[in-house]
């Protein structure tokens, strides 16, 4: 083939993808969507039932969760293994934390034993960032504090692209404790990236102090990467004729006193139902990152309706763990 003869290609948007994944604001539109491919395929792997590779042989992927999680790690863990790496759940209660170890001195024992991927939860926000500029291998934020969670908003995304398609001038609303869920924080942002503009709506104790006045119709709108976002004053407003709806755990292990009435207000005034989900668009999913609190942020009902993707977002998670091991691994350190 000539010169002349190459079929025209839009320009790319140009990638500023780190080799660390710590938060989705490294991403491109274009970085997402190629993850959701991958990830795609994957899941087609996992529904064939021919899903095992040896991809990642001979590369060792460390979880290091300093915070409790069912789906996160096991999914990093399952992801990991059907790629054919080997797996180490570092157990934070049974190690040498608990002697006093400092997280720069386990992340350089962890490289030095041969981790290529360290898969990292921890309560302070940043603390992945911390690790990133002191460990040879790639660094993977599984959540860090109230900050950041990118592989739950890539798996946010890859949920949405597969029940409405493309995200671009969609509307998207988000409810509930937001100043506590670095899911909120990095999925909006996702969000954005893809062109979806996103309604948020809860008790202002749980929203950004910045974010308080964005609703009011003189106050400036949020700065990016939050410029996407739309605060609403009710429930109701916001998941009016949206495309999707994701509503949030009550992070009552993050919160001080004082800042909700009482459980039961929350739900009569913020919790979503089939009632407040019907104003919605038709076919508008309902998303919750997990773990539930059943009957408090989301009525039992909903969650276990057709409306619900909840089991769908777990196992999508799986697959695009899957593909960004794959991606960010293949670049690390070789044994
Ligand atoms: C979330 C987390 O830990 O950030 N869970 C998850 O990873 N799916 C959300 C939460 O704890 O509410």
């Amino acid at each position: 083939m000539t010169a002349s003869e190459v079929p025209y290609q839009e320009p790319q948007e140009e990638s500023t993808r780190s080799a660390h994944l710590l938060d989705v604001d490294s991403l491109s539109r274009s970085d997402i969507l190629e993850l959701i491919e991958a990830a795609s395929e994957q899941l087609s792997r996992i529904h064939s039932g021919d899903v095992k590779s040896s991809v990642l042989y001979g590369r060792s992927v460390y979880t290091l969760f300093f915070e409790d999680s069912t789906r996160t790690r096991a999914s990093f863990e399952q992801a990991g293994k059907w790629l054919g790496a080997d797996v180490i759940n570092v157990s934070v209660s049974s190690s040498s934390v608990n002697k006093g170890e400092s997280l720069l001195n386990t992340t350089k024992t962890l490289c030095a034993i041969g981790a290529n991927a360290l898969a990292i939860r921890h309560p302070d926000s940043g603390a992945p960032h911390f690790v990133a500029r002191h460990s040879d291998a790639v660094v993977i934020n599984a959540g860090d504090g109230m900050h950041a969670h990118p592989t739950q908003a890539l798996l946010d995304v890859m949920t949405l692209y597969r029940e409405i398609g493309d995200l671009d001038r969609t509307r998207i609303a988000v409810i509930g404790d937001v100043v506590h869920s670095r899911v909120a924080r990095s999925s909006i942002i996702a969000f954005g990236i893809m062109g979806a503009s996103v309604a948020v709506a809860g008790p202002a104790t749980l929203m950004p102090p910045d974010w308080r006045d964005a609703g009011n119709a003189d106050a400036a709108t949020l700065p990016p990467p939050f410029d996407c976002v739309e605060m609403c004053d009710t429930v109701e407003s916001a998941v009016e004729v949206a495309d999707a709806v994701m509503t949030l755990r009550l992070q009552r292990e993050r919160q001080t006193s004082g800042l909700l009435p009482d459980v039961a207000e929350y739900t009569r005034v913020w919790g979503i139902n089939s009632e407040r989900m019907s104003r919605a668009k038709p076919d508008a999913p309902l998303m919750h990152p997990g773990p539930m609190n059943e009957g408090i942020e989301v009525s039992s009902e909903l969650a276990h309706s057709e409306r619900s993707v909840i089991t769908d977002q777990v196992e999508n998670g799986v697959a695009m763990r899957m593909a960004v091991l794959e991606r960010y691994c293949k670049g690390g350190r070789m044994l």
